[in-house]
């Protein structure tokens, strides 16, 4: 990793650049306060590209991107560009983005804020202090092998094909990522498949358990169907740290999880690829919620989830973690203090806007400095 810490900053449309000015807000009161300085390019992509450039993305972000140590990513969707053709969709752009930078590990973590346990639809009991993460293969699986596709038969009648293949590689490289995040968390892996009734489910338990004989022996590791950890994901979510699994599972599972929280505009993510031969890791670090169309434009959106995923990304692309932390401390603090924006809004709390909540997480970085 270089030392100057190179950051690609990418709003694009809907509410991602009212959220980003908000985490923009906390890089300044890093640099103001800790001298903490991030060496920053920003680019359009999604709709406010297509309406100045004509295409959701260009190849020369696609080059920052590659030049970057670490892209943050707002949001995209804009609706006003739905018809303007397949290849011309504002969401081409993180799609092309996590191609393009080979980025195989998706991070969801779910995380319950003290303040917010009773925003999930589940017992404020079952979901406190609830803190996983679920690591998701994105580029291989079954969206992506061979033979696909739908046949027509001799008899008229037609037939849809899809393909799981994983080879081992694709296993190991996305289970060191998460037994090397297990080393900063509690420690403990759970491997999740199906390999009672497929063979690319055998192979994974295999490659897991050899690669943790291997170098991991120091991190906990269990595996479990998908099936069953889909209702332990329920039943008793707080069993888990770092849940490891394929494409398939890891799409059901990882929004499984994330609605344990109740919500969306809390919650980001992270997507690794491969370390290079200097030692870089492509990284891209994005709230997991859209644009929110809906919303766009009227200071309402929380910030949250676009600041906590700049925390992740000092943490996972910086090793920044004292700093990652004190953000962390920082929200959780603000919501024990009464503020919420709309979405996550409840009796007796004191509702603001996107600024505001901006506002009151520097506040309170201020307080623990
Ligand atoms: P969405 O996540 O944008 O919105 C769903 C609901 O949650 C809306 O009511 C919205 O107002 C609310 N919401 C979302 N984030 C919020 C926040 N930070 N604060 C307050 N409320 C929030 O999902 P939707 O409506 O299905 O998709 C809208 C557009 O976003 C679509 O074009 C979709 O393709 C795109 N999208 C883009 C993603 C990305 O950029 N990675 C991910 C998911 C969707
Ligand atoms: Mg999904």
């Amino acid at each position: 990793m270089s030392e100057t810490k190179k950051l690609l900053i990418l709003p694009g449309d809907g509410i991602g650049p009212e959220i980003m000015r908000e985490v923009a807000r906390i890089m300044a009161w890093m640099s103001r306060v800790r001298g903490i300085n991030f060496d920053i390019t920003e680019d359009l992509v999604g709709g406010a590209s297509l309406a100045v450039h004509g295409v959701p993305i260009r190849q020369e972000v696609i080059d920052e991107a590659r030049a970057a140590d670490a892209v943050l990513f707002g949001s995209v969707g804009d609706p006003k560009w739905a018809s303007a053709g397949f290849d011309l969709r504002p969401e081409i752009a993180i799609l092309k983005l996590r191609q393009e930078l080979g980025l195989f590990a998706n991070l969801r973590p779910a995380k319950v804020f003290d303040a917010l346990a009773d925003a999930s639809t589940l017992k404020p009991e079952v979901v406190r202090g609830l803190d996983i993460m679920i690591v998701r293969e994105t580029v291989g699986g079954i969206y992506f092998g061979n033979p696909r596709g739908i046949e027509t038969l001799p008899d008229g009648s037609r037939r849809g094909i899809n393909t799981e293949v994983y080879s081992t590689s694709e296993i190991e490289r996305v289970a060191r990522v998460a037994f090397d995040l297990a080393r900063k968390r509690d420690n403990r892996v759970c491997s999740v498949e199906k390999c009672n009734v497929m063979e690319s489910g055998l192979l994974w338990k295999e490659v897991v358990t050899d690669l943790h004989a291997r170098e991991y022996a120091d991190v906990q590791l269990t595996h479990m169907l998908a099936d069953n950890c889909a209702m332990q994901l329920v039943r008793n979510p707080r069993q888990f740290d770092v849940i490891v699994t394929g494409n398939l599972f890891g799409d059901l599972l990882s929004d499984l999880a994330s609605m344990l929280t109740g919500s969306l505009g809390m919650l980001p993510s992270a997507t690794l690829g491969a370390v290079d031969a200097d030692g870089r890791r492509p990284a891209l670090y994005e709230p997991i919620h859209g644009s929110a169309p809906d919303i766009a434009g009227k200071g309402q959106a929380n910030p949250l989830a676009q600041i906590l995923s700049f925390a992740m990304l000092l943490r996972y692309s910086f090793n920044m973690l004292e700093d990652a932390e004190m953000i962390e401390t920082a929200v959780a603090n603000v919501l024990a203090s009464g503020l919420r924006t709309p979405d996550i809004m409840s009796p007796g709390m004191a509702v603001v806007g996107t600024e505001v909540m901006g506002e009151a997480v520097v506040r309170e970085l201020d307080k623990l400095q």
